[in-house]
């Protein structure tokens, strides 16, 4: 990390922790907001469990290394639940979540409630509404797309397709209510000073009313559904049916705050993975003739399916490496329930940590050569912890298999259709709620001639 502040040495703390190096009172903060992305690469160069401070009231242990976070999150899940700085900091309204819920039992509850919504089969009935999606928007495209809005638009409608038959109008607005709402979540989670749920900042303001206008569109479309008695064979559908074949199933103000958190956690993320590999492609033309290679000899310019699917495995890898240098999700913070120890390590009980994600995928003990941009390392075996875009263990992400479909379904037919080139300056990695490529990223479009 380059910084012209004065520095303290790192000094050794309990169980042999090393502290990252920071300046008196504001610790690593300044270096923190300094580049939060490098900060965090950085940290994971000292050790694997390293201990940050952020001023005097809040410090986390920072870890790197695989068998440590597959202990933390699929051997004691229940041990290391969600921080309480995600899941209750920034609270403007009173919705509880799969995300939010301050139990295991509450939220296993609501984690069985939603599992069959997102079973594999279920999801398979959605390729062919994927496809579509992807061809219409490409079909609209002109000479120059910013792509980063025109992937969050692609997998908005995909989304609010899928999930609750909704009209593109209707996806528009929500889109910009969730980036409304998604700036707010970036800010609240990584702001040292708490400010007051009720103080009204502007920031505050505008985000109470587009939680307000989200509740009523996403509340209206539910409870109409509910009243109509006429299925339309979508994820809503399926959450309405669970529901109501359980005692104590969901009620209609459960479904609607966990079918806002369904699409929060779902759209930004698969968006961003998309516009980081068309990027990539853009700067790589090797690796994007063998794509399209791969993509014109299985389907030559028919529409991908699901059976097609095996038979695109670059395509699926690209996907992967993708995620491993550019994980949406770059780090998770967990809270340790009560003491506990993780490998050598005694964690005091409401220890925060970190899991470092994207440096884990960079980390040259795992990864040969880790900065080289390259989909056929997923062909050979890894280290069964080294790589986890979508976390694992209980609380893995719920939608990783509608992730995985819509982007293998997505890129054949973008590839099908365009040769996208960069328009505009190269974009920087720039922290958000999710990783995100700074700017718009422009691109030049080019139809294909099949
Ligand atoms: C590339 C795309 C995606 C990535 C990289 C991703 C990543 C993640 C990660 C890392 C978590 C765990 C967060 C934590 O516990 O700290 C998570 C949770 C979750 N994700 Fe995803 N996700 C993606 C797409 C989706 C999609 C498409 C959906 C829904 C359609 C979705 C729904 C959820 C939900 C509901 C949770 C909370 C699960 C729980 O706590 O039980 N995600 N995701």
């Amino acid at each position: 990390m380059t910084t012209e502040l004065p520095t303290v040495p790192a000094r050794e703390v309990g169980n042999t922790i090393p502290t990252r190096a920071g300046i008196p009172v504001l610790h690593n903060y300044l270096q923190f907001r300094a580049a939060p992305l490098q900060f965090w690469l950085d940290t994971a160069e000292i050790a694997p469990v390293v201990r940050v401070r952020f001023a005097t009231n809040r410090e986390m242990l920072v870890i790197t290394d695989a068998d440590l976070l597959g202990e933390m999150f699929q051997t004691k899940a229940r041990q290391f639940p969600r921080s309480k700085n995600i899941t209750e900091k920034d609270k403007l309204d009173d919705a509880q979540t799969v995300f939010t819920v301050p139990t295991w039992d509450e939220w296993l509850w609501r984690r069985r409630m939603l599992q069959p919504t997102f079973h594999r089969k279920q999801l398979s009935g959605f390729a062919e509404a994927m496809v579509e999606e992807t061809q219409k928007l490409v079909d609209d495209w002109d000479d120059t797309i910013s792509l980063k809005e025109q992937m969050k638009t692609l997998t908005m409608r995909i989304i609010g397709r899928t999930m609750f038959s909704a009209p593109l109008q209707k996806t528009k607005h929500l889109q910009k209510l969730f980036e409304q709402i998604s700036h707010y979540s970036f800010i609240q989670s990584s702001s040292v000073i708490d400010l007051p749920a009720w103080l009204p900042t502007p920031l505050h303001i505008r985000t109470r009313k587009a939680l307000a206008e989200r509740y009523e569109m996403v509340g209206n479309i539910v409870k109409e559904r509910m009243a109509s008695n006429q299925p339309q064979g979508d994820l809503l559908d399926s959450l309405i049916a669970a529901s109501a074949a359980e005692e104590g199933g969901f009620s209609a103000e459960n479904i609607i705050h966990e079918m806002n958190s369904v699409i929060f956690a779902g759209h930004e993320t698969t968006a961003m993975t998309l516009t980081w590999l068309f990027h990539i492609l853009a700067q790589n033309p090797l690796i994007e003739q063998k794509a399209r290679a791969e993509v014109h000899a299985v389907l030559g310019n028919r529409p991908a399916t699901l059976a097609d699917l095996d038979a695109l495995p670059y395509i699926n890898n690209l996907i992967q490496e993708t995620m491993r240098l550019y994980p949406p999700v770059y780090v998770t913070l967990r809270e340790a329930d009560g003491d506990q120890t993780l490998g050598d390590y005694d964690i005091p009980a409401g220890t925060e940590l970190l899991a470092n994600l994207r440096a884990l995928h960079r980390d040259p003990r795992y990864w040969d050569d880790p900065l080289t941009f390259n989909p056929d390392r997923f062909n050979n075996p890894r280290h069964k912890f080294a790589y986890m875009p979508f976390l694992v263990g209980s609380r893995k992400c719920i939608g990783d298999s509608f992730a995985m479909l819509e982007m293998r379904l997505a890129v054949p037919t973008i590839l099908q259709k365009v040769y996208l080139r960069s328009a505009g300056e190269l974009p920087r990695e720039s922290a958000s709620f999710v990783m995100e490529p700074s700017g718009h990223v422009s691109m030049s479009v080019t139809f294909t001639q099949l």
